[in-house]
């Protein structure tokens, strides 16, 4: 049985498709942090996780909130470049539709959704709350439906916490160390890697 990794990061990216490719940090509101939370959670030196299900919510001007979801099953064509990856999400925001969520490419989709609703979606799984002050990933026993949440450059807000804790949520920690979100999500895949996921 397939062992599916989900990762949620919540973005500030702008939510128009005018992105400048040239100007990931800038303009487009750190885009590169979430293509480097993408880089890190699929791809390995010969090829892609089919195992991970990507999920971040771009919370920029003007159109928040936009929902996108990569599933590594199904994504083509993408390479582990940040400016490739900010490519498709510029696709994405260019065949956004309003009311539906459509397939922008293979394995990347997108659609209008809150926090709450990506939460109710998928309350079938167990979530965990990427936090330098929970309990130490080594004592706490990561089930066979995880689904792990972080912040990019800034922490989730409050409610947002408090809401992931409403639908159950554990904080982990990885360490004292206020690690870059991507950087934490290697180190997630590794230790899932180590104890057999
Ligand atoms: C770059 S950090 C956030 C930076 C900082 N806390 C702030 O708001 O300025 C991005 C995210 O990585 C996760 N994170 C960083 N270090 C961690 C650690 N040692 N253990 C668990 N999660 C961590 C948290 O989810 C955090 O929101």
């Amino acid at each position: 049985m397939t062992i599916y990794r989900h990762f949620y990061v919540k973005s500030h990216a702008k939510t128009t498709p005018d992105i400048n490719l040239k100007d990931l940090p800038g303009s487009a509101g750190r885009l590169d942090v979430i293509a480097r939370c993408i880089n890190a959670a699929f791809w390995l030196s010969y090829g892609i996780r089919k195992d991970v299900v990507f999920h971040t919510i771009l919370h920029g001007e003007p159109n928040p909130p936009v929902y996108i979801r990569m599933e590594g099953e199904k994504l083509r064509k993408v390479s582990p470049d940040e400016r490739n990856i900010a490519i498709f999400i510029k696709k994405a925001l260019e065949r956004m539709k309003e009311d539906k969520e459509i397939e922008s490419t293979p394995g990347i989709f997108v659609s209008k959704k809150s926090f709450e609703q990506l939460l109710e979606e998928n309350k079938g799984r167990d979530f965990y709350l990427l936090d330098e002050n929970g309990e130490s990933i080594e004592k706490v026993e990561i089930s066979s439906k995880p689904f792990f949440f972080l912040g990019d450059y800034k922490d989730l807000e409050e409610e947002e916490k408090e809401l992931l804790y409403d639908y159950g949520a554990q904080p982990v920690s990885i360490g004292k160390n206020s690690y870059l979100s991507s950087h934490c999500i290697v180190i997630i895949n590794w230790w899932l890697d180590r104890k057999g996921f």
